[in-house]
């Protein structure tokens, strides 16, 4: 198979991270007769830097008229600590989100079994941890109207039934694949919006009567990620609240620099690892960059590339068990964030595991 990617780098480890991605993406398309052909787009601070605007109209022309988008990370200390900026590389990945008409945002959650000691939580608690959040991404206090006065400011969360229904009817069609369970994260004891999701999930709940359905406020979410987390398999939400619970889920296994997500709506798919820049491991080769090769993993599943993306994984579930990790993961024996990469190219390749420890 033939196919372009558009390639957003982006900011502090971005770089690396998809430099080392695109030399797995390579062995893939080596080892299983694909051309993948990338086209490079800037995105980011390093885009305000260089043009003036977090995402230029070449960017975004790139991006669509590519069959996926692959992308670092966005963001840079220098712009967090001026309230007064008007320019933030984050309004790149928020407006290039909404142009390419990205609404789901699903992030997967898998627990490795030799990572458990990692985790924060108690070995007992990780038994059976498999969950998907799917987020919403295009809407609510995201993209609600803002406005700021010397002495206030506001963002509205404002949701359209239509933006709540094309997601919970993916998140629905995804349980029906997994475990049939799908829990709507609100707010409804006190937000209208999320009385609104509720209502739209109750309607479509009733499409889908071997999907078990139950709903908890996000407070008590946060909670139950840590208390309980394996009792969620689908988890739907509003995409505020999507990004604070994917980011505690993400440390369930140990680590957030394993957490691949993909994003997609009616035409554009983009993936991007759930950690950000991470600026200061910039440059240092020691950034992990398996969230954004299992990201390219979940791009290569959606072209259709079935065994390419198991392998992709295998490979990532091997090196975790042979230790070679970057460290976040082992910090005593770290590998650097290239040899984690030049050891999956070569069990990739079908080296042997032995011969591919003894390279390093
Ligand atoms: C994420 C990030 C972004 C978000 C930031 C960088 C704008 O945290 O993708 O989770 O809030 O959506
Ligand atoms: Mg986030």
């Amino acid at each position: 198979m033939k196919k372009s990617i558009a390639i957003l780098k982006g900011d502090g480890i971005g770089p690396e991270i998809v430099d080392q991605t695109i030399k797995v993406l390579d062995a893939i398309a080596d080892r299983y007769c694909h051309q993948f052909n990338y086209q490079e787009a800037l995105i980011g601070g390093v885009s305000i830097d260089k043009k003036g605007v977090p995402l230029p109209e070449e960017t975004i022309a790139t991006c669509k008229s590519a069959d996926a988008i692959l992308l670092g990370a966005i963001g840079d200390p220098k712009f967090d600590n001026d309230p007064n900026a008007t320019v933030r590389p984050e309004q790149g990945l928020l407006k290039i989100r909404k142009e390419l008409g990205l609404f789901a945002n699903v992030r997967p959650v898998k627990i490795y079994t030799s990572l458990e000691s990692l985790s924060p939580l108690k070995k007992e608690r990780l038994e059976g941890v498999d969950m998907v959040i799917y987020r919403e991404l295009t809407g609510g206090i995201y993209f609600g109207k803002k406005t700021k006065n010397a002495d206030s400011a506001s963002d509205l969360c404002y949701y359209h039934k239509d933006e709540i229904e094309r997601i919970t009817k993916l998140a629905f069609d995804e349980a029906t694949r997994r475990k049939f369970k799908l829990c709507l994260v609100d707010k409804a004891n006190v937000l209208e919006s999320s009385r609104l999701w509720r209502k739209v999930v109750q309607g479509m709940a009733a499409h889908y009567p071997e999907v078990e359905v139950s709903y908890l406020f996000v407070d008590n979410a946060a909670m139950q990620l840590i208390l309980n987390p394996s009792q969620f398999d689908v988890i739907l939400t509003s995409n505020m609240f999507g990004d604070i619970l994917s980011d505690a889920a993400s440390v369930l296994g140990g680590s957030i620099g394993l957490l691949p997500s993909a994003s997609f709506g009616q035409t554009h798919k983009l993936y991007e690892p759930v950690h950000g820049s991470y600026p200061q491991a910039k440059g240092k080769n020691i950034a992990n960059p398996m969230a954004t090769i299992l990201s390219a993993a979940m791009m290569l599943r959606d072209f259709g590339m079935e065994k390419e993306a198991t392998a992709i994984e295998e490979a990532v579930e091997d090196c975790i068990n042979l230790g070679i990790t970057t460290e976040d993961i082992n910090n005593d024996a770290a590998n650097s964030c290239t040899e984690v990469a030049m050891a999956l190219c070569n069990i990739i390749e079908g080296q042997s595991l032995h011969s591919t420890i003894r390279n390093l």
